[in-house]
């Protein structure tokens, strides 16, 4: 099939790669000169793994293309997909460029090639789109189109397999009077063996709406038991590998650490507490949600502040800048929080990512952040380092190694990713959220440990505080008092 995906980024892109991939006929469209010139090259503007090379593969087999202009896209195709960013960058929804896009696009298109919305819009964006689209078409003197979503549920590093091979597709009628556009859709999609499910508009998108929103409720919920373990003394891992093997609850997304990043789940969390908010619906848990993933953030620095005795004038090593491991996206990532935070406290801080362009990004995002070339060339030095992303490099540091380049051996574990074992044999104080070592000191020295010096006026400290007074008052109701 002749489709047409207009809108190169993330989304996008690996929607073209793997379509062309499948056999259709792919022209992308992009109006960022820069981004299509790498594209034309064969390079992919972002790293995800596998895309360089399926871009290049299917660039020379000619089913795929790049055009800058959409409208020539939106001409030549049997299926029009659009995929451009609805983000305004700020945790709120931006539809100009969409609007604009189909302004630009829906005038063009022949007149049974169905429109499919890839891009997430706002609700009530979606409710009106059947009625934008058909007055974009009478304004041109054109017969309707069929309109469709398609929403995407694709996680950066892993985005080629969980397209290719995905767990379910979902397909949503926003105005099919005749079912083309789904047609069109099954026909785009004939290699997919799983579930393929077709609902309405708005279904469809609470359907990638509902999934992110738990994912980063799952992710929150864990961060929440792993404070409750901690101050009462039980390894977060093991509580929630025991949990996991209830089919009910299952194994993943229950990872304690520094929270969620990325251009998806901060966004839909605090998108839907926001819109609910001016909607007049109440979404307690969802703000909650929001407010731990943030607090996490904010902990992280303060376990570090507790361990090093005062942060000001310290030199922080951070491993770690990106969201999550195999990808260079900065967008909401937590080492930013982290690393503005130990800035703020007169802390230097100097980081280390294996992705050369997301260091690069970061010095411009975070002034005063120092960026090393080598994980050693962070550490040397440091009084304290602290882990911010899971990256395979940092699993196979040799620690004792580092133990001989730092001024003093202090690490917090933001992932609980490290081996303390080995940590500890290198002379390291190792600490991380919910695996008992700051419940055990507190069980010990309740009264001291309750506020870090210095820092009593800020809200971690004292939410921090207030746990284990709460937690102390269970099993030591006279200390707590
Ligand atoms: C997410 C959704 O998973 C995907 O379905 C959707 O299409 C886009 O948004 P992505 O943003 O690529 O994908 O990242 P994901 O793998 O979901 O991780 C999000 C964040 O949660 C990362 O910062 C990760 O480190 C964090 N995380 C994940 C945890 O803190 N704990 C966990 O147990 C899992």
């Amino acid at each position: 099939m002749k489709v047409s995906v207009i809108g190169l980024g993330y989304v996008g892109l690996v929607t073209s790669a793997c379509l062309a991939e499948w056999g259709h006929d792919v022209l992308g469209a992009d109006n960022n000169r820069r981004r299509l010139d790498a594209l034309l090259r064969g390079a992919a503007p972002f790293h995800e793994p596998g895309l360089d090379a399926m871009v290049a593969d299917n660039l020379e087999r000619r089913r795929l293309r790049f055009t800058a202009s959409a409208t020539q896209a939106a001409r030549d195709g049997d299926a029009v997909i659009v995929a451009v960013g609805t983000h305004d960058g700020n945790g709120g929804w931006q539809t100009l460029t969409i609007q604009s896009c189909l302004a630009d696009i829906v005038p063009e298109m022949p007149d049974d090639a169905p429109l499919i919305i890839r891009s997430t819009m706002p609700p009530d964006f979606i409710r009106r789109m059947a009625l934008i689209a058909r007055a974009i078409r009478s304004e041109a003197g054109r017969k309707p189109v069929p309109v469709m979503l398609n929403p995407e549920f694709t996680r950066e590093g892993s985005a080629i397999r969980d397209f290719m091979h995905p767990e379910r597709v979902v397909f949503g009628s926003v105005d099919d009077p005749d079912g083309h556009g789904l047609r069109t859709l099954q026909e785009l999609y004939a290699n997919v063996t799983a579930p393929m499910l077709s609902m309405s508009a708005m279904d469809a998108a609470f359907a990638k709406l509902g999934a992110n929103l738990f994912l980063a409720t799952k992710i929150s919920f864990a961060n929440e038991l792993a404070a409750l373990c901690d101050a009462y003394g039980a390894h977060v891992d093991n509580v929630v590998q025991a949990m996991g093997h209830d089919p009910r609850i299952g194994p993943t997304f229950l990872r304690a650490g520094v929270g969620f990043g990325g251009s998806c789940l901060p966004h839909q969390v605090s998108m839907t507490v926001r819109d609910a908010d001016r909607d007049g619906i109440d979404s307690p848990l969802l703000d909650a949600v929001n407010r731990i993933n943030h607090r996490q953030r904010l902990d992280l620095v303060q376990h570090l502040a507790r361990m090093v005795g005062q942060l000001e004038g310290q030199r922080v090593a951070l491993l770690g800048l990106t969201f999550k491991p195999h990808t260079d996206d900065l967008r909401d990532a937590p080492s930013l929080t982290v690393a503005a935070e130990l800035l703020a406290a007169g802390a230097t801080v100097v980081a280390y990512d294996p992705m050369p362009s997301a260091r690069a990004r970061a010095i411009e995002l975070v002034p005063d952040l120092v960026v090393a070339d080598d994980v050693y060339a962070a550490l040397a030095n440091a009084s304290a380092a602290a882990l911010v992303t899971e990256w395979p490099e940092f699993l196979q540091i040799d620690w004792s190694r580092a133990a001989e380049a730092v001024r003093r051996r202090i690490i917090f574990d933001g992932r609980n990713a490290l081996d303390p074992s080995q940590l500890r044999a290198a002379g390291f104080t190792y600490s991380a959220f919910g695996r008992m070592v700051t419940g055990q000191v507190a069980a010990m020295e309740p009264v001291q440990m309750a506020m870090p010096s210095g820092r009593e006026g800020r809200g971690a400290g004292r939410r921090t505080s207030s746990r284990r007074r709460r937690a102390l008052a269970r099993v030591d109701p006279e200390s707590a008092a």
